[in-house]
C-alpha cells in the first residue's frame, strides 16, 4: 500500500489518482473525512489525522510500500517556520519509526540554502530531517515556482486591471504546473528505482517571466493587453496584510520573492529533458487559470 500525505492538495490528489489508476492500493491522509471522500469514492482508504501527530503518522505509514511526504503549509500559523519544523519533526519521526523503506518527499528549488529563502528554509530543514534517517531511501523533489501561485493575481486583475508583485517583470522564472509534480512523483513511486538519498529539481516546461505570464494569462481570459507591474516590497507587504494575510507569512513570502529577484534562490541544475516537465503556461492558462478566473468573477 502507498501512503499519501496532503492527498487532497495540488500534488497529492494527482499522485493518488495515478496510483489508483495503476491498480495500486492507496491510503490517503488528511484532516477531514469529507474532503478525502472524493478519493475514497475512487478506491482510496481514508486515514484522518494531523501530520503534526507523530504517533498517528507512524500508524499511517506502518506497512507502507512507500510514502509521499510533504509539508502542508499553515498560512495562519503565528510562526510559519515553527509550524513547518513541527511537521518535519513529526513526519521524519514517523518515517523512521515505521521502518518504511522508500519515500518521495516534496521540497523546492532553493532548499539548498539555509537562510534568506523564506518558507523554503522550512524545506531545507525538512530535507535535513529526511537525510538523517539512516535506512530510508528518499527521493527529494525540488520543484520550482508553481504556476498556481498566479491564482493570487485574480483579485488584482479584477480590482486594478493589472497583475503586480515583487518579482521583476523580465526575470526568467521557471514555473511548473503542480499536476506535473504529481505525475512525476507517481511515476517515481511506481518504479521505486531510487536508493540512498537523492534530489531532483523539476523546472516546468520553460522559463516564463512575469511579463510573459501576464500576456499569456491575459489572452486566455479575454484581456489581451494585461500587463504586469513590479511594486516595491513594502507596498506589496502592506497590501497583503490589508487583504488579511498573516504578517509572518507575508514577511517570509517577500523574503523568498526578493531572493528570486537577486538570484540567491535559483535552480542548481541546468535545464535538461530530465528536469523539464510537459505542461506549458499556455495550457495552464486555458485549462486552469481561465476557468478559475471566470468562476471567481461569477461568484463576486
Ligand atoms: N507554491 C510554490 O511555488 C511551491 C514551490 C515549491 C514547493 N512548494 C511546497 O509545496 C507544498 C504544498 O504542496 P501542495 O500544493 O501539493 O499542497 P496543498 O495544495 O497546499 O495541500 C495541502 C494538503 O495538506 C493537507 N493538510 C493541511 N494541513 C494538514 C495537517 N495539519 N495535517 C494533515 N494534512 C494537512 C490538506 O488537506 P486537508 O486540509 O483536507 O487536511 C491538503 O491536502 C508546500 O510544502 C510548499 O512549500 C510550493
Amino acid at each position: 500500500m502507498y501512503v499519501i500525505t496532503g492527498a487532497t492538495g495540488n500534488t497529492g490528489h494527482v499522485i493518488t489518482e495515478k496510483l489508483l489508476a495503476a491498480g495500486q492500493p492507496v491510503r490517503v491522509i488528511g484532516r477531514s473525512k469529507e474532503r478525502l471522500d472524493a478519493l475514497v469514492q475512487k478506491g482510496a482508504d481514508a486515514f484522518v489525522a494531523d501530520v503534526n501527530d507523530p504517533e498517528a503518522m507512524t500508524r499511517a505509514f506502518s506497512g507502507a510500500k512507500a510514502v509521499y511526504a510533504m509539508l502542508p503549509p499553515d498560512f495562519a500559523a503565528k510562526s510559519m517556520r515553527e509550524s513547518q519544523d513541527r511537521a518535519s519533526n513529526s513526519l521524519a519521526a514517523a518515517l523512521e519509526r515505521s521502518g518504511v523503506s522508500h519515500a518521495v518527499c516534496l521540497s523546492s528549488i532553493g532548499a539548498d540554502k539555509p537562510e534568506r529563502v523564506g518558507p523554503v528554509n522550512g524545506l531545507h530543514y525538512f530535507e535535513q530531517k529526511i537525510n538523517a534517517i539512516p535506512k530510508l531511501n528518499a527521493f527529494i523533489l525540488r520543484p520550482t515556482y508553481f504556476m498556481e501561485n498566479n491564482f493570487a493575481q485574480i483579485k488584482p486583475i479584477q480590482s486594478m486591471g493589472t497583475m503586480g508583485g515583487v518579482l521583476k517583470p523580465e526575470l526568467p522564472l521557471a514555473q511548473i504546473a503542480s499536476r506535473d509534480i504529481g505525475a512525476y512523483a507517481a511515476e517515481a513511486l511506481l518504479k521505486l528505482n531510487f536508493t540512498g538519498k537523492s534530489t531532483r529539481e523539476l523546472l516546468g516546461q520553460r522559463d516564463v517571466s512575469m511579463k510573459e505570464t501576464a500576456a499569456v494569462l491575459g489572452k486566455a481570459i479575454g484581456k489581451p493587453n494585461l500587463g504586469y507591474s513590479q511594486f516595491p516590497a513594502f507596498a506589496v507587504e502592506m497590501a497583503m496584510k490589508q487583504m488579511g494575510l498573516p504578517a509572518d507569512y507575508v514577511k517570509l513570502l517577500i523574503e523568498m520573492l526578493e531572493s528570486l529577484n537577486s538570484g540567491w534562490m535559483k535552480p542548481l541544475e541546468a535545464r535538461s529533458p530530465e528536469n523539464t516537465t510537459p505542461t506549458s503556461i499556455e495550457v495552464f492558462a486555458t485549462e486552469e487559470f481561465a476557468p478559475q478566473f471566470k468562476g471567481q468573477a461569477a461568484g463576486a
